[in-house]
């Protein structure tokens, strides 16, 4: 008897340690997540624990017969990997290797830059704020996530939503502006469209706030340079959108390049503990820029690159793209006891958590789809095109030369005419130029048998070339109206693209002059990343409008407008300097000591067009603006209104901006902050009322420079449009 007991517990051990090795509880999707960590975080050695830390990159190889070398370089146990494929076989592969060469088997994260969109490239996201569509830029997102995950990427280092006031830093084509409310809402409407209410959905990708923090205050525009921020500034200008985005869900930041008042955004245990973590409970993780924390030498704070890992890690970063400072140091540093055990298991608890709640413990592979399935789909395409009619800003329109109605020869020239590469615009991602509509080729389209669209080049986008000129106007001179087609290349911004002025090349606005000379309308249309300086260009056009960089829609939407069948909605979402030399200019800026002094002696003191600016061809009038209550006490909710006539001869949209004015503070405050805008579609005779319910707490409110929410009693305004209310708010 004691034989077969000893005997049956034997047989019971055996198999249960059997199945616990084939099924440890992480590997089971029906166990909590937070489970299925401590389960496997468990299991790790020290060296499984760092590899998980560290994300190197993977394909740049469109070559079929080398893709293997790759594959073999990577480790099974690297924790992610920057993904360059537009279809999933590569990382399939390679998530194979770590599935099955890895001691437990845990999945890589891919990531990649899915900045506006992955294969269907919609306009950058400066444009997409100039359509004041939350909605639409939701939806615009979630087919960049469709896209991108169907084609292996899980994570997208995506929205950028560095608040930006400087248009010679390249980077700002990819934020939403220089407003932090207007920041701050498609922060939220992009981690929704990217991340959905399901992260493991095969639709979805996780999303990556960037740059935390401050990197759009790099100095006088360079990249990667000093940024001088105040506690003060980073809390009233910086930090809004990334709070409301960690609030959203969003699952992972990215830390910035930039040095902080002395303390790198990769180094900063304020920002990226004591803050994000501490105070927000961001539970996901934060992966660094790339080469950010080796980068900490020279800035000045790390002697070499084990410093370097020493204090981005202690700071709160936790995983090293593309620095080779964790995989080669942290493990030593946990050894010598300068980085905590805690601290280890931390930091990869969150990582593993990102990674079980994108399911790629459960689902590691990506089906294989076709491009068709995954391209380019009809819908797809309708929300880039709206996107793109809606972000084009109508700047000015002299005796209605706009819209080209009633023309039948209309020549368009200049360098962004025939280009399709340009309109993609930077971080075009997996975008194909041949896909793109050529601004030519669209008017073409449009006017079809309405009328005949010619065209010259005139110049180059740069240079000093000016031997297609006569050309140019020769063809001018045969038309009705010159479309004048200016503007930037697609890597004239982006990443390391600063500019000393925001001009245009000189050749170009050569061009114009010798056309104007015609004296035939000119319309000049633009196509750029950046606000772009034109004092010159102005003058001697009848109209302006910016389709920025578009995307594929390419032309398009921008023939829509020209021809009217579309009528221009957008609104400014950063500010038209009069010239670079009022850089930084933005419309929130603190009351200056002499209001009416202090001015520049050679130039207007003003910009040429400011935020929210925008033009329609239709008529808006604005009418009483009322409030519910001139005086209530805090806690109570206050709800302003004001009706909108369409007086024009056409349906139009219009969007209302609200913003508030704290004119006696214990601080000064920017001398007015937009709090809300509503957008709504008014039929010709039609009027609307546009509403702002006003939570004091929320709208009224100011932050110290530790964030700390103060309302204080006395008067504000509301303001929209030239009108103005006053409220008070008593104790
Ligand atoms: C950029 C990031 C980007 C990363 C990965 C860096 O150089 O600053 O915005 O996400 O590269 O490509």
């Amino acid at each position: 008897m004691k034989k077969v007991t000893l005997l049956l517990s034997v047989i019971t051990i055996t198999l249960f340690s059997g199945y616990k090795k084939e099924n440890p509880l992480y590997k089971d999707a029906k166990q909590p997540i937070e489970k299925r960590i401590e389960d496997l975080l468990a299991r790790m050695t020290l060296e499984e624990k760092v590899m998980q830390l560290n994300q190197y990159t993977l394909g740049r190889n469109d070559n079929a017969n080398n893709m293997a070398d790759p594959v073999n370089d990577i480790p099974a146990q690297i924790g992610s990997l920057i993904y360059f494929g537009s279809n999933a076989d590569l990382r399939n592969r390679v998530q194979k290797k770590a599935m099955e060469q890895s001691r437990l088997g845990i999945p890589i994260i891919f990531g990649y830059d899915v900045i506006h969109g992955f294969r269907t490239i919609y306009p950058i996201s400066l444009a997409q704020a100039c359509a004041w569509n939350p909605k639409l830029v939701e939806q615009a997102c979630g087919v960049a996530a469709q896209e991108a995950r169907m084609s292996g990427v899980d994570w997208t280092f995506s929205p950028m939503i560095d608040v930006a006031r400087d248009g010679r830093w390249g980077r700002v084509a990819e934020g939403y502006g220089e407003d932090p409310y207007t920041n701050a809402v498609f922060t939220v409407a992009s981690v929704k469209g990217y991340q959905g209410t399901d992260l493991s959905s095969e639709k979805n990708v996780a999303a990556c706030l960037k740059h935390y923090i401050g990197y759009g205050a790099s100095e006088a525009g360079r990249d990667y340079v000093y940024s001088e921020i105040s506690r003060q500034t980073l809390w009233d200008t910086y930090m809004l959108p990334y709070e409301q985005g960690v609030k959203a869900g969003a699952a992972t930041l990215m830390s910035s390049f930039n040095d902080i008042s002395g303390t790198p955004g990769s180094a900063n245990h304020y920002t990226l503990t004591e803050v994000l973590k501490d105070r927000w409970k961001h539970d996901g993780f934060v992966v660094s820029d790339w080469g950010s924390i080796e980068q900490l030498r020279p800035q000045g704070v790390a002697a070499n690159k084990k410093e370097a890992a020493l204090k981005a890690f202690t700071a709160g970063v936790e995983m090293d793209m593309m620095n080779r400072c964790y995989d080669n140091h942290l493990g030593e540093l946990v050894k010598e006891g300068k980085v905590s055990e805690a601290l280890l298991n931390e930091s990869v608890r969150r990582v593993l958590r990102v990674k079980f709640r994108l399911g790629l413990f459960d689902r590691p592979y990506t089906p294989t789809t076709t491009e068709k399935q995954r391209f380019y789909r009809p819908e797809s395409m309708k929300i880039a095109e709206q996107l793109a009619e809606e972000s084009i800003v109508l700047l000015k329109n002299q005796n209605k030369a706009l819209p080209l109605n009633k023309v039948s020869k209309i020549a368009v020239i200049g360098p962004i005419a025939q280009t399709k590469w340009h309109l993609l615009g930077s971080w075009a991602a997996q975008g194909n130029a041949e896909e793109v509509t050529t601004v030519v080729d669209a008017l073409k389209a449009e006017y079809k048998d309405k009328a005949e669209v010619t065209y010259a080049l005139g110049c180059d986008f740069d240079g000093q070339d000016k031997k297609n000129f006569e050309e140019a106007k020769n063809v001018a001179a045969n038309a009705d109206v010159i479309v004048l087609c200016l503007g930037e290349k697609k890597n004239w911004s982006g990443e390391n693209a600063s500019r000393s002025t925001i001009a245009l090349p000189q050749i170009q606005e050569e061009l114009a002059v010798e056309l104007k000379k015609l004296g035939k309308p000119v319309i000049l249309v633009l196509s750029s990343g950046r606000p772009l300086e034109l004092n010159r260009l102005e003058p001697i056009s009848d109209a302006i409008l910016t389709m920025w960089h578009p995307g594929t829609p390419g032309g398009k939407p921008l023939a829509g407008v020209l021809s009217g069948r579309v009528n221009p909605s957008g609104k400014l979402s950063m500010t038209f300097p009069y010239s670079t030399g009022q850089i930084p200019i933005y419309y929130n800026y603190r009351q200056s000591a002499r209001p009416h002094q202090g001015k520049y002696q050679d130039i207007p003191s003003t910009p040429l067009y400011e935020f929210a600016h925008g033009l329609s061809y239709t008529t808006f009038q604005y009418g009483e603006l009322k409030v519910s209550a001139t005086q209530i006490k805090r806690g109570s909710k206050l709800l302003v209104e004001i009706p909108v006539s369409n007086t024009g001869d056409r349906d139009g949209v219009e969007t209302v901006h609200w913003f508030i004015q704290d004119p006696v503070s214990s601080i000064s405050r920017p001398i007015k902050e937009l709090k809300h805008f509503e957008k709504q579609l008014l039929k010709k005779g039609e009027t609307k009322t546009y509403k702002f319910e006003i939570d004091p707490e929320r709208d009224l409110s100011f932050v110290d420079g530790n964030g700390k929410r103060f309302l204080e009693a006395g008067d504000y305004n509301i303001l929209v449009k030239n009108k103005k209310i006053k409220v008070e708010i008593v104790d």
